[in-house]
């Protein structure tokens, strides 16, 4: 990558919240600890970010525009905004796949023996911006208790990125927070390659280096200028 190019990256952290009324949520154990390293490294590295996160405890790093949103809804208006200037897409955030059809107003009262929910689908935001890419990178995350790279190779072709980071959901281990993670970088040609045990601040360089790589490949033929 040249010293003077300085990309605009929307990096999504954390999980969604997906209200059921207006005390409860349906959600998941995510922290956003990657979505916020990802985001401190390349702000680090001079390129302007924007972090759009869902709910979580983290300081955000100073330099780095921060968008808090809720549901995945939220999360998609966001994106879809910040996505038209941007030249690479993080999506980290843990993306609730549901929402429940109807949001009940006030409180649910627990008047019945058994209560069913109906979900919906949530919009798949990688997915629908990834189809409207033209020079953007594009970035996912795929978390899988089975058959990882054939799964994260899947994805990654379904939804048109140029790499995903795949991880393994091992039994009693949470993919969430501290751990150490292991999994496999796999490249738009479909090229696995593995990490081990990784401190997740090592793992954010190593992806903010991969997006560099890709971006000056993707333009170098162009002379370095992006279209985005
Ligand atoms: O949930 P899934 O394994 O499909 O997630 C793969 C990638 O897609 C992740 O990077 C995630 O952030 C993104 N995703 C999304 N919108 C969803 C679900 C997942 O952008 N509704």
């Amino acid at each position: 990558m040249t010293s003077q190019t300085r990309l605009k990256i929307v990096i999504t952290a954390g999980p969604t919240r997906e209200p059921l009324d207006s005390v409860r949520f349906i959600s998941n154990y995510s922290t956003g600890t990657i979505g916020y390293l990802l985001a401190a490294e390349a702000v680090r590295r001079g390129h302007q970010v924007v972090l759009i996160s869902g709910p979580v405890s983290l300081k955000a790093p100073e330099k780095a525009m921060v968008v808090k949103v809720e549901s995945a809804r939220q999360m998609y208006s966001a994106v879809k905004k910040h996505f038209k200037l941007c030249h690479c897409l993080i999506m980290s955030a843990a993306v609730s796949d549901y929402r429940p059809k109807k949001i009940i107003p006030g409180k649910l009262k627990k008047t019945k023996k058994s209560l069913s929910l109906e979900l919906v689908r949530n919009p798949d935001i990688l997915k629908q911006l990834a189809k409207i890419k033209k020079d953007r990178i594009t970035v996912g995350f795929a978390l899988e208790a089975s058959n990882l790279i054939p799964n994260a190779c899947r994805k990654l072709r379904e939804k048109n990125l140029d790499l995903i980071v795949a991880n393994k959901k091992t039994k009693g281990l949470s993919p969430f927070g501290k751990e150490k993670p292991s999994g496999f970088f796999i490249d738009g040609g479909l090229k696995a390659e593995r990490f081990t045990k990784i401190q997740k601040k090592a793992l954010a360089g190593l992806i903010i280096d991969k997006i560099e790589k890709l971006w000056y490949t993707h333009n170098e033929s162009k002379g370095g200028k992006v279209t985005a």
